[in-house]
C-alpha cells in the first residue's frame, strides 16, 4: 500500500500500487474536476504532485499540459497511477453555493406537512391494567389504521418509562415514524433535496413553522465519474458494484451535508423525520439505486416514472431511519422531477397567459404552458454553460469570470473579485454577446480574419485577437493579471461549443412554441430558473440569441425553483398531490426524433437575436 496526502486538505489515503489519483480522491472524498470522467480528453484533473523520485509523464498527459506544467510536477490525475507515497495538491473549488442558495425565505406557503406529531398522556400499566404497550399507544392516537412498525415497537418500553408515561408519537399520515419521550411537538424537521448532476443541495426546514432553518450545497461526489449524465450511467451499467458506488457517493454528500447542518444548529438527525427530494431522472435512479442504463440509448426509458416513497434507512439517508423519503414523479427519460419541482414553484397551472420556463444546467430543460396544455422537453444543452467542454471554462466559484462588457478594452466581474482563474456559464454568454457586439466575431461565430475588419477594432480589443495553433482565440485575461499567471483565452472551440448549447435550447424552445401552435411574440412571460439564470445577463441572453426576441422585462429569474418546488412539497401535502398533478398533465415533446429539431438548430446557431 502506498499513502498520498491530499493538500490542502491534509487528507491522507492508503491504496494499492496502480491506483489512479482521481481513483485515490474520490476514495478520500476529495473533489476533483473530471468533466470527462477519467477519459484523459477533458484535461479539468490537473493536480501538482511531490514525490521522492522522479515520475513518468504519460503521452496523454504531455499532449494536455503545458511545458510548464510538466516541469513543476502537474499531471492528469485520471492518468497517473500511483507507484509510490506522494503529495497531491489539488486546486479546490470553493464553489459558490450561495448562488443555489440565496433564494432561501421567499417562499410563502402554508405548512400543512404530512408529517404530524401528537403530544400523548398515556395511563400506566398496573396489575389491574396490562395492556401492552402498543396497544396503549393506538388507543391515545387519534389517528386509525396504523401499521405494526417493529423498529419503533421495539423503542416503546424504553420511550415510554424515560417519558413517564408523557410521549410524542409522530406520524407520517398514517404510519407511525417514530415516539419520543415527553412532548417535542415543538421540534419538527424535514429536508427539502436537490440533486442536480453538479451540485446537490440540501434545505433543513422547519416543518412546524413552514420556514428554511438553513441549507447547504456541495459539488456531486458522482463528478468524479463524468460531469455529464451519460457518463454517470455509462459507469452505472458496468454493473452492480458501480451503481451501488455511485448511489452510495451521492447519499454520502447528502448525509455529510445534513450532519454539518444538524450540528450547526442543534438538531438530531433523528429529528428530520422527512426528506423531499428532485433530480432529473437519472439522478433520482442513482439516487434509488435504481439501474439507469436505459435511459441512455434510444428509446431512453425510464424505469419508473411516478413519485415514489422509500423508508430512510433503505436508501441510507442519514435521517430518522423509519423517516420517509419522497422522490417527486419523473415527466420522462430526461425531463425528471426536478422539472416538476420547477413546475409547481413556479405554479405554471395557474399563471395566466401563455409562459415560458428555461432551466438551464448540465441539461437544458424547456416548460411551455398555456392553452390549458403543458408542454416539456429536454435538450441536451451539454454542460458547456457549467464550463465544461470550454478550454478556461469553469463552474460559477472564487475566481470565475461571470460579467464581461467591451468598451475600449475587456472589463471583467470576477467572482469574490479575485484574480481571474477561469469563466463560468454567465461570463461565456457576456463574453459572446459582447465579442459579437464588438465586431470580433461574426454573426456565424467565426473569428473575424480580414485586416479591414480587424481594423475597426479598439487597438486594445485588436491585440487581443491573435492565431493560435489551429484557429484564433480572443485573449479575456493577460497572465499577468490572472490566478495561474497564463492568458485565459475563449477558443473558436469554446465558442463553437456555446454555439451548440445554445442552438440546442433555442430550437427547443421554438419547437414547444410550434406545438402550442402560438407565435413566440405571444409568450407573456420568461421565467429564468436556475442557480444560472439568475446571474446571466437578459441582454447577453436575447444578444445571442438564447431566447426568442422578446422584451427584456418580459423575463423574469425565479431562482432554484427546482428546489424551491422540493420544498413546498415537504411542507405541504397538498402541494405534493399537486407535483403529481402537473407531472401527468405535463406532454413531453422528445427532440431527438422531432423532425423539425434539426431544421430549427441550425437556424438557431447564429449568433443574432433571433426573430
Ligand atoms: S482528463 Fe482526467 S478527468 Fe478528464
Amino acid at each position: 500500500m502506498i499513502k498520498i496526502t491530499f493538500l490542502p486538505s491534509e487528507k491522507v489515503i492508503r491504496i494499492p500500487v496502480g491506483t489512479s489519483i482521481l481513483q485515490a480522491a474520490v476514495e478520500a472524498g476529495v473533489q476533483v474536476e473530471s468533466t470527462c470522467g477519467g477519459k484523459g480528453t477533458c484535461g479539468k484533473c490537473k493536480v501538482q504532485i511531490s514525490t521522492e523520485t522522479p515520475f513518468e509523464n504519460t503521452e496523454i498527459e504531455k499532449r494536455s499540459l503545458s511545458a510548464s506544467e510538466l516541469a513543476t510536477g502537474w499531471v492528469l490525475a485520471c492518468q497517473h497511477l500511483c507507484v509510490q507515497d506522494m503529495s497531491v495538491r489539488v486546486h479546490e473549488q470553493q464553489d459558490v453555493y450561495q448562488r443555489k442558495t440565496d433564494f432561501i425565505g421567499k417562499l410563502q406557503i402554508m405548512a400543512a406537512p404530512s408529517v404530524r406529531k401528537f403530544p400523548l398522556t398515556l395511563s400506566k400499566p398496573s396489575v389491574e391494567d396490562q395492556t401492552p404497550d402498543w396497544d396503549r399507544l393506538m388507543a391515545a392516537l387519534p389517528v386509525a389504521g396504523i401499521q405494526f412498525n417493529r423498529t419503533v415497537a421495539a423503542s416503546l418500553p424504553k420511550v415510554f418509562r424515560l417519558g413517564d408515561f408523557q410521549v410524542t408519537a409522530v406520524l407520517d399520515g398514517n404510519k407511525l415514524l417514530a415516539v419520543e419521550p415527553g412532548d417535542t411537538s415543538g421540534r419538527c424537521f424535514g429536508v427539502a433535496i436537490d440533486v442536480g448532476t453538479t451540485t446537490v443541495v440540501v434545505y433543513l426546514m422547519d416543518l412546524n413553522k413552514g420556514t428554511v432553518v438553513t441549507s447547504g450545497a456541495v459539488t456531486n461526489p458522482q463528478q468524479a465519474f463524468g460531469a455529464d449524465v451519460i457518463s454517470r450511467i455509462t459507469y452505472a451499467s458496468r454493473g452492480t458494484d458501480q451503481l451501488r458506488e455511485l448511489q452510495g457517493k451521492v447519499v454520502g454528500g447528502l448525509n455529510e451535508i445534513i450532519a454539518r447542518l444538524g450540528q450547526e444548529h442543534g438538531i438530531g438527525y433523528e429529528e428530520i423525520y422527512q426528506a423531499a427530494v428532485v433530480g432529473n431522472t437519472t439522478m433520482a435512479h442513482l439516487f434509488l439505486g435504481i439501474d439507469p442504463t436505459y435511459l441512455a440509448p434510444a428509446p431512453f426509458v425510464p424505469v419508473y416514472r411516478q413519485s415514489v416513497e422509500v423508508k430512510a434507512n433503505e436508501i441510507g439517508l442519514n435521517i430518522l431511519e423509519t423517516g420517509t423519503v419522497v422522490i417527486l414523479p419523473n415527466v420522462a427519460g430526461y425531463v425528471g422531477s426536478d422539472t416538476v419541482g420547477v413546475m409547481l414553484a413556479a405554479e405554471v397551472d395557474r399563471l395566466p397567459g401563455i409562459s415560458l420556463i428555461v432551466d438551464i444546467g448540465t441539461n437544458g430543460e424547456i416548460i411551455l404552458s398555456g392553452r390549458d396544455r403543458i408542454l416539456t422537453c429536454s435538450t441536451a444543452a451539454g454542460p458547456a454553460f457549467e464550463g465544461a467542454e470550454i478550454k478556461y471554462g469553469m463552474r460559477a466559484a472564487e475566481g470565475a469570470i461571470e460579467g464581461v462588457r467591451l468598451t475600449e478594452d475587456v472589463e471583467l466581474d470576477v467572482i469574490a473579485g479575485k484574480k481571474a482563474r477561469g469563466i463560468c456559464g454567465s461570463g461565456l454568454i457576456d463574453a459572446i454577446a459582447e465579442i459579437s457586439k464588438a465586431g470580433v466575431i461574426s454573426p456565424t461565430g467565426r473569428f473575424i480574419h480580414e485586416p479591414a475588419q480587424q481594423e475597426k477594432l479598439p487597438t486594445s480589443i485588436r491585440e487581443r485577437l491573435r492565431k493560435a495553433e489551429r484557429a484564433s482565440e480572443f485573449v479575456l485575461v493577460w497572465g499577468k493579471d490572472s490566478a495561474s499567471g497564463e492568458d485565459i483565452v475563449l477558443s473558436q472551440k469554446d465558442i463553437r461549443e456555446m454555439q451548440l448549447a445554445k442552438g440546442a435550447i433555442i430550437a427547443g424552445i421554438m419547437i414547444l412554441v410550434e406545438e402550442m401552435g402560438i407565435t413566440p411574440q405571444e409568450i407573456d412571460r420568461v421565467l429564468l430558473a436556475g442557480a444560472f439564470g439568475n446571474y446571466i445577463r437578459k441582454e447577453s441572453a436575447l444578444g445571442i440569441g438564447l431566447l426568442p426576441a422578446l422584451p427584456m422585462e418580459k423575463i423574469t429569474t425565479i431562482g432554484n425553483a427546482a428546489g424551491d418546488g422540493a420544498k413546498l412539497a415537504l411542507l405541504s401535502i397538498e402541494e405534493r398531490g399537486r407535483a403529481d398533478f402537473l407531472a401527468k398533465q405535463a406532454e413531453h415533446i422528445e427532440l431527438s426524433t422531432n423532425k423539425e429539431f434539426q431544421a430549427q438548430f441550425i437556424k438557431g446557431l447564429d449568433f443574432k437575436r433571433m426573430g
